[in-house]
């Protein structure tokens, strides 16, 4: 006779063998991968936990530029270098632009808005918002004076530093946040205005749980995190604090009264709301309004500011490629003169820099997940609606089939044998296909114009003493790199 624990135990044996053979049905339906196992899926290789480029480039070598990894009953499919990611976001584009509706991007957004939406409400979103973009003046003089305004308050802050060791990371942000703030909300604000500081606070705080491992044990545990404190908890209440600070721009745009003409996003947004009142479900109201202002600002600060800030950084450690920057800024710009966006053109070391400084700092290194939202084809591998895609971007800036020296800085990269400027395919920070950023326009010229005015007015250089500092970048919402101190010294008098 077999006793109770016995039968038990054989009774769980059976359930674990026939639960280890249905995932094994299951995998084989996926692209390869690494041995998964039930419940625990390749999590119980410790190493899986942190997904660093070495362990994804690990993986590729092994089995391939498209493989699945399983984080528990879920398959997770990587898309590795620039063909595989180029075809796996382009040959079906609508298949794929979906964004998976993960427990904690779900508190935060409520499937609103643009880059956590998934769906009709995101399709609506997304175009109403590239149009009142392109209405608002991205590629348009207007918009341009406005960031060469910011970028010359930019020089003044670093100026006022007098040559004193500094770092550079809240200044940028204070900048690059401005010229968000002027789309949105119709208006600047001081470099020291105290509910701006406690603005791009919440938002930091915001993106540094997106990178943290609290965030992955939100979204394998919401229903017992939803009760714990923590930094999750501290998180959505940032959330809230700049959800509500939009909420009051938004009352005070209606005190306002109409405005003739649509200066700004809210202006944009409030009129369509007006104009779709009668719909029966109208896409537009207000929580969709505050979401999309919400990502736009989260989507455009610590993006353009982060790569402002590797700019500086390898600025300082690559000094001759600065002075090359310098000469060539010295030699074709009128010193009189803001450089305007169309100088580009005519600043082609300059422009292939900023391009370099986008690709070598990779700051989103392995992208926004996406979803399959039908059942696609991917290279040949069928891939099941629901199925979460990483289409890693590191890979593609990293490629080495793409680039002729992929691990480091060079320039060269963007120029052509004449020294003129040229764009390469694998250039696609932005990510590309449907989902692609939606603020790229706006991000290159941001970029061009504070790098190459900041260069123009001043030279950055390290402390006294200090030879070199860690290159390598911190896992975090984006890569960023360690804290540093740096110099700024006018190289014109006022
Ligand atoms: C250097 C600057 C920037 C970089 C590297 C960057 C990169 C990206 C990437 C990789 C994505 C994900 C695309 C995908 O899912 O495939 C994205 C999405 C997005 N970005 Fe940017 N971005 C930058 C600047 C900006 C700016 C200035 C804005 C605001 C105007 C912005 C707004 C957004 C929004 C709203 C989305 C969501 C798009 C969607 O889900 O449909 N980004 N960005």
């Amino acid at each position: 006779m077999l006793t109770l624990s016995t039968t038990l135990g054989l009774l769980f044996l059976c359930y674990v063998v026939f639960q280890f053979v249905k995932l094994q049905r299951e995998v084989r339906k996926f692209p390869p991968g690494p041995a998964s196992i039930p419940i625990f899926g390749c999590l119980w290789q410790p190493k899986y936990f942190r997904l660093d480029r070495s362990v994804l480039t690990e993986l590729a070598k092994s089995y391939g530029n498209i493989y699945t990894l399983w984080f528990g009953r879920n398959p997770v499919v990587f898309l590795n270098g620039f063909q595989a990611v180029k075809d796996g976001l382009t040959t079906h584009p609508e298949d794929v632009a979906g964004r998976p509706l993960a427990p904690f991007f779900h508190a935060m957004a409520k499937n609103k808005g643009i880059l956590l939406a998934t769906g009709s409400t995101w399709r609506h979103q997304r175009r109403f918002s590239l149009m009142v973009l392109k209405s608002l003046g991205l590629g348009k003089t207007s918009l341009e004076y406005q960031i060469q305004e910011e970028a010359s308050h930019l020089v003044q802050s670093f100026r006022n530093t007098q040559g004193k060791p500094m770092n550079p990371s809240f200044t940028l942000t204070l900048a690059v946040s401005n010229v968000i703030c002027t789309v949105v909300f119709g208006h600047r604000f001081c470099h020291d205005d105290k509910t701006f500081h406690q603005l791009l606070e919440a938002m930091e705080c915001i993106f540094t749980f997106g990178g943290s491992i609290c965030h992955h044990v939100y979204d394998v545990l919401p229903g017992l995190m939803r009760h714990l404190p923590g930094p999750h908890k501290k998180a959505l209440a940032c959330c809230e604090e700049v959800c509500s600070f939009i909420r009051k721009e938004i009352r005070s745009h209606q005190d306002g009264g109409t405005a003739e003409e649509l200066q700004d996003f809210i202006h944009c947004y409030l009129a369509q709301i007006e104009k779709s009142k009668d719909q029966p479900k109208p896409a537009h109201d207000e929580p969709n309004m505050v979401q999309c202002i919400f990502d736009l600002f989260l989507g455009g600060t610590e993006t353009s500011s982060t790569t402002l800030y590797w700019a500086l950084l390898y600025m300082v450690a690559y000094p001759d490629i600065q002075a090359k920057v310098q000469k060539e800024i010295d030699a074709r710009v009128d010193p009189g003169h803001m450089i305007c966006y169309e100088d580009r053109k005519n600043l082609p070391y300059t422009n292939a820099v900023i391009h370099e400084v986008q690709r070598f700092s990779n700051i989103i290194s392995i992208g926004v997940p996406r979803l399959c939202v039908k059942d696609t084809l991917i290279r040949q591998f069928p891939i099941k609606r629901g199925t979460v895609i990483f289409p890693s971007i590191a890979s593609a800036l990293y490629d080495p089939d793409e680039w002729e020296t992929p691990r480091q800085f060079n320039p060269s990269h963007f120029l052509d044998k004449d020294g003129d400027f040229v764009c390469r395919e694998a250039f696609i920070p932005f990510s590309i296909g449907h989902r692609m950023c939606l603020g790229d326009n706006l991000a290159r010229t941001e970029l061009f114009l504070f790098f190459s005015n900041l260069l123009k007015a001043l030279t950055f250089r390290f402390p006294e003493g200090v030879k070199d500092v860690n290159m390598e970048p911190v896992l975090g919402g984006t890569l960023q790199p360690h804290y540093f101190k740096i110099c700024a010294e006018p190289r014109h008098a006022l």
